[in-house]
């Protein structure tokens, strides 16, 4: 498809400069502080959508934030892919750790890509990635290279959960039938080494409060006779490991499906330098589960990882209290088979089970998700391999993400088809942390890989 390369080339400014445009636009889904731009994201979605080529634009309104559901159907007899992703962000805090305002989209280059890369919050996880799909949409459209029929389904919940896209899917099963979704919200090795990821972990976030006295309290005066909560929640949080780092919550692991051998072996074969890993994130030795390796340890083993915890004075200076409360945010990655809800029932048991009477505890469910794993003898899996050998020139590795995705295992359970995660980030571009940036050059590069994609699919589907 030279076609292709020189259509990129030639749009490749517009293409920047518009995502930019949508990069200004603070989408923040968990602050209600931003509802209007969130809802103004979702325009600009409708109107790209809509300047692409889509005859049916929707916005879709549900209990939460609208949904963006466009089609172009060309023939029923063709296959239809249905293009996932989301126009919501993170929150950009810590604001005061960005070098330049997560709002206001700059283009600077860095040692992994030198020919530069968009800093803005939400430029890799999802604008970035899922504004490729609306460009690579617009050239097959524009050039009369769309070969089978494709519908966009874009979510504005993705960091809280989802929410209304639970709500939203099983209502419109017929809607958004499909024969392949693909997605790209995830990473891939590093630019010189393309991956597919092949799995997604699951997810239970709960928060935990622990209430001592009915009052904050003189800790002089009542230090050592009472519990203080921030004591016990730290120490039960503290015995959820035991000295191998295992979960200790008892049924943790009763249905995490152990690897053989021989994929545990296949896995190892992935290029991974841990002293580069190391150094990329400045650490003086790596952490966590006995008897699995870092990459293991981060996508095919459950996690238990306190996400944020708060309690007792936290101003200037000294104040001598036994705080009454004391809260953490914790949050489980879970594997392929453990249920999210079992998990959530076992942790909550388990925690309110082991505090002391001389404090109540609470566990609030937050969140949370299936894992996902998807097999690579498939034709989506092949379509999405070849293209990549097209564009970067190899056959990309298949690789599981410890990273989650709930709705990936509620699109298969309701609309019965397979996911295909094209994921062009490099785990350097700092997604959910301050300086969030994305590869020029990987976002083009996504632009030219998903026609090949459309055109292997619909070729190996005949
Ligand atoms: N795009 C990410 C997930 C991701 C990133 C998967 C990189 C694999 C590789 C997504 O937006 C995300 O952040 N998901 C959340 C879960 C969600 C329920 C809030 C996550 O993984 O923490
Ligand atoms: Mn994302
Ligand atoms: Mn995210």
């Amino acid at each position: 498809m030279k076609a292709l390369t020189t259509y990129i080339e030639n749009h490749k400014n517009r293409f920047i400069d518009e995502l930019v445009e949508l990069l200004k636009i603070p989408s923040v889904s968990a602050d209600s502080a931003y509802n209007q731009d969130v809802l103004n994201t979702a325009e600009f979605v409708k109107k790209s959508l809509e300047k692409a080529g889509c005859e049916l634009v929707e916005l879709c309104e549900t209990p939460g934030y609208p949904i963006i559901y466009a089609e172009k159907i060309i023939d029923p007899n063709l296959p239809t892919v249905l293009v996932y992703g989301h126009y919501d962000v993170q929150p950009a805090d810590p604001i005061e750790l960005w070098t330049s305002p997560p709002f206001e989209p700059v283009i600077k280059k860095t040692e992994i890509h030198p020919e530069g890369a968009i800093f803005a919050r939400g430029a890799c996880d999802d604008k970035g990635q899922m504004y490729m799909h609306i460009k690579a949409l617009e050239y097959m459209i524009s050039t009369g290279n769309l070969p089978c029929n494709v519908k966009f389904m874009i979510e504005g919940e993705e960091e809280v959960g989802s929410e209304s896209l639970s709500w939203f899917v099983p209502r419109n099963k017929e809607k958004l039938a499909n024969d392949v979704i693909l997605i790209s919200d995830t990473g891939m090795i590093a630019n010189d080494i393309p991956s597919i990821t092949t799995g997604l972990r699951g997810l239970s976030y709960v928060e935990v409060e622990v209430t001592g006295p009915n009052r904050d309290l003189h800790s002089g005066l009542y230090g050592g006779a009472v519990a203080n909560p921030i004591n016990i929640l730290t120490k039960i949080i503290a015995s959820l490991h035991d000295e191998n780092n295992h979960i200790t919550v008892p049924g943790f692991y009763d249905n995490v499906v152990d690897l053989s051998k021989e994929e545990r072996a296949e896995m190892a074969k992935a290029p991974f330098d841990i002293e580069n890993y190391k150094k990329s994130i400045d650490i003086g030795d790596v952490y966590g589960e006995k008897g699995y390796s870092t990459n293991e340890r981060n996508s095919i083993r459950p996690t238990l990882d306190v996400n944020g915890i708060w309690g007792g004075y936290m101003g200037e200076g000294a104040k001598t209290v036994i705080a009454s409360k004391a809260y953490a945010k914790i949050s489980m990655r879970l594997v392929p088979n453990q249920d999210w809800r079992d998990i959530t029932k076992l942790f909550k048991n388990h925690f309110e089970g082991i505090a002391p009477k001389s404090v109540s505890v609470k566990v609030t469910p937050h969140h949370g998700g299936q894992g996902y794993v998807t097999p690579i003898d498939t034709i989506p899996y092949k379509a999405a391999s070849n293209a990549y050998k097209t564009t970067f020139g190899k056959t990309p590795i298949p690789q599981r993400s410890g990273g989650s995705i709930p709705i990936v295992a509620l699109f298969e359970q309701e609309l019965k088809s397979k996911t295909i995660l094209m994921g062009f980030g490099l785990d350097s571009d700092a997604i959910h942390s301050p300086d969030e940036h994305f590869g020029i050059w990987n976002y083009l590069k996504g632009i030219e890989t998903i026609p090949h994609f459309y055109k292997n699919f619909t070729e190996l589907s005949k």
